[in-house]
């Protein structure tokens, strides 16, 4: 393939992410923008194999690798449970910052790659170069971190050593100083030095930086390290000059920072706070199994009862968490609101921007199971529609209905915006016990007197239920 049509390739390829990206956005278009960026990275690929860059034994390296790489992508996405998807994508983004590094290093010590470049344009490579390891470093430690903090590997509690904000600081001044003496080395050897240095620092920074973050803080950071593997994959281009990778990843870059703001707002977190770290307390499971403190007495309910209030009701609000997606319960829930739809009751769903444990995850289950899109709304489409509602149905759902969020000024979740359940004629919790969410702390909507509590797995509770709707 001649360099034209390379490049000609790529900017259909660019294009193809951008309709991506856009596509993503929405869930009715969300479909078409998974197939524009598969055509998108099969046109990229198939367009750099090809090239002018590839030649002679350079096909058997890529086969190879596209086999291995391909194997392993096919095995983690047939085995990988939805809810462990927020550690896949972690993982992904530690391989992206991995090469990165490797290719930094790799553009260093090869010869050929160095050839034509003199004066200002060497200056310019060579800080492309250690700029490149920088953020691949920082992302590929980080991202490890993140990984053993969302599988239960590393606790979910903040390190926060003595005196941290210091050493990062001096972390910064050390790489700026050997940045400067990597400039100025006039041979590979002398080079190699700073650049080893600021690695083991940057990679130093990386585990520190995700380690004194908190786990109630994990899905900011998680969107955010994205963002770093967008600029460490830019940052690669621009060491291979290959303007393809440049684009691309400036576009992961800016969308995943553009994420990030957004669920720092969902959280009501600065997102300097969050990257200062500590938010989290000691109670912070990365997992909905911390212990609650009781704080009154609870009104349990049965299915039929359910039932029974499901079938008075003639508007019911649906409110999915993370228990909807560990029990599965989205085909059950689906057959339920057709059942209500059908005898006339208003349903509607209400999604937090952070319910479950990645963005959008209630949508994509919604979406599976094929509850309509019109009835699926955002939490700030319905959060004042709430006292006119006979029945909220809350599955799995916890954190993201917590009051104390309002009305609780010393509670780890002050502040964060959550769906006003409990302003409902009534409310019934699904869940298996009164174990608390992934925040870990206490619930009072549990204790309300409009509140009802129906224990046990959702996908099972919400089956009987459905027998005794039909009954
Ligand atoms: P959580 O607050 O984690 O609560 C989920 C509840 O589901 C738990 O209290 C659990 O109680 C219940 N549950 C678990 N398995 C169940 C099953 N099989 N059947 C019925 N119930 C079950 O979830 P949420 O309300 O969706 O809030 C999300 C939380 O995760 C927020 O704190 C958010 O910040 C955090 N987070 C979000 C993301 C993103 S991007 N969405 C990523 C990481 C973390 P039992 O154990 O008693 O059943």
């Amino acid at each position: 393939m001649s360099a034209s049509l390379a490049t000609v390739s790529y900017i259909g390829a660019t294009i193809l992410f951008i309709l991506s990206l856009g596509g993503l956005s929405n869930q009715e278009t969300a479909r078409r923008g998974n197939l524009y960026g598969m055509l998108g990275m099969t046109l990229a690929v198939v367009a750099t194999v090809l090239g002018p860059q590839v030649s002679g034994t350079g096909y058997a390296w890529i086969a190879g690798a596209m086999l291995v790489g391909g194997a392993i992508g096919l095995y983690a996405a047939r085995t990988v449970q939805m809810t462990q998807m927020p550690e896949l994508v972690a993982l992904m983004h530690s391989m992206v910052g991995l090469a990165a590094m490797l290719v930094g290093f790799a553009t260093f010590i090869d010869p050929e790659a160095s050839k034509g470049y003199e004066g200002a344009a060497k200056a310019i490579h060579e800080m492309e170069i250690y700029i490149g390891i920088l953020i691949g470093a920082v992302t590929f430690a980080g991202s490890v971190v993140a990984f053993g903090k969302l599988s239960g590997r590393i606790g979910g509690n903040p390190l926060l050593l003595p005196g941290r904000h210091f050493m990062n600081l001096l972390g910064l001044l050390v790489v700026i100083y050997f940045g400067r003496e990597f400039l100025h080395a006039d041979t590979l050897q002398a080079g190699m030095t700073p650049l080893i240095v600021m690695t083991v620092i940057a990679l130093l920074f990386g585990v520190h930086m995700v380690m004194a973050i908190g786990g109630a803080d994990m899905p900011v950071v998680v969107s955010m390290l994205n963002s770093y593997s967008g600029w460490a994959a830019a940052a690669t281009g621009f060491m291979l000059s290959n303007d393809l990778l440049i684009v691309i990843g400036a576009l992961v870059g800016s969308s995943g920072a553009i994420l990030s703001y957004i669920m720092c707002n969902a959280m009501n977190r600065s997102f300097i706070s969050v990257i200062a770290g500590g938010f989290g307390t000691t109670s912070v499971k990365p997992a909905a199994a911390g212990a609650a403190q009781p704080a009154g007495e609870v009104i349990p309910v049965t299915a039929v009862e359910t039932a029974e209030l499901l079938r008075e009701a003639k508007t019911v609000i649906i409110v999915p968490g993370y228990g909807m997606a560990v029990a599965q319960a989205q085909h059950t829930v689906f057959e339920i609101t057709r059942f209500l739809r059908d005898k006339g009751i208003a349903v509607r769903f209400g999604i937090h921007p952070v319910a479950g444990r990645m963005p959008g995850h209630m949508n994509v289950l919604l979406a599976e199971a094929k509850v309509p899109y019109d009835i699926v709304f955002e939490m700030d489409e319905l959060n004042d529609d709430f006292p006119a509602t006979d029945v909220v149905m809350v599955i799995g759902a916890n954190d993201i209905v917590n009051p104390a969020a309002q009305d609780d000024p010393t509670s780890p979740i002050a502040g964060m915006p959550v769906l006003e359940v409990w302003k409902a004629k009534t409310s019934i919790v699904m869940k298996r016990s009164m174990a608390s969410g992934y925040a870990g702390v206490d619930n009072p909507l549990f204790y309300k007197d409009n509140n009802r509590m129906l224990f046990g797995d959702a996908k099972k509770m919400l089956d009987e239920v459905l027998t005794a709707l039909k009954s």
